[in-house]
């Protein structure tokens, strides 16, 4: 299990997660919400340029509200990769499975501080697809949870590179 990955690919998940079916052609993404979902919603989550490469940079923009006051909490992020090993065969191999500080990542990626005030807001940041990422299927969780671990927001993501 390769773990060289920066803390903001693994909120990239996240966002990902929330949006349901990618824009444009080309290699497909989709996202929906866990059935579990928290008080944080995502309005929208855009990728440029679409689809993403391995390799490249790519910018995400992503709309979210909060209706509940944030103080601190941790982001739990998983990301599978669909390893084939024979024809309609496969086992998903866990790739990253992560904690990490909430706060710092919306600092960085939304130019607001902790507490987060109920509100509407854009993150965005540039990331690069390592290239250690092979082609193929993924599959990633993302979940939120307040400092009490009260979940915030959980989604799923399903992408292919
Ligand atoms: C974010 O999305 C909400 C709901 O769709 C919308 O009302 C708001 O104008 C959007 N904000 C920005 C900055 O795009
Ligand atoms: C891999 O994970 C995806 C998403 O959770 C799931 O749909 C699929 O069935 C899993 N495949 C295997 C072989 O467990």
């Amino acid at each position: 299990m390769v773990t060289v990955i920066k803390p903001s690919l693994f909120l990239m998940s996240l966002w990902v997660l929330s949006s349901h079916e990618a824009q444009g052609s080309g290699k497909k993404l989709s996202w929906s919400h866990c059935s579990n979902p928290g008080t944080v919603a995502l309005n929208y989550i855009l990728f440029k340029p679409f689809p993403l490469k391995i390799g490249q940079r790519f910018q995400y923009i992503a709309n979210l509200s909060t209706s509940d006051t944030i103080v601190d909490g941790t982001f739990h992020v998983k990301l599978w990769y669909q390893l084939n090993i024979a024809k309609q065969e496969s086992i998903n191999i866990t790739f990253i499975d992560e904690r990490i500080n909430l706060c710092d990542q919306w600092v960085a990626d939304s130019g607001h501080l902790c507490p987060v005030k109920p509100g509407n807001y854009i993150m965005t940041s540039a990331e690069t697809i390592p290239t250690l990422f092979k082609p193929g299927n993924y599959f990633g969780k993302a979940e939120a949870f307040d400092e009490a671990g009260k979940i915030l927001i959980c989604a799923r993501i399903k992408f292919s590179l």
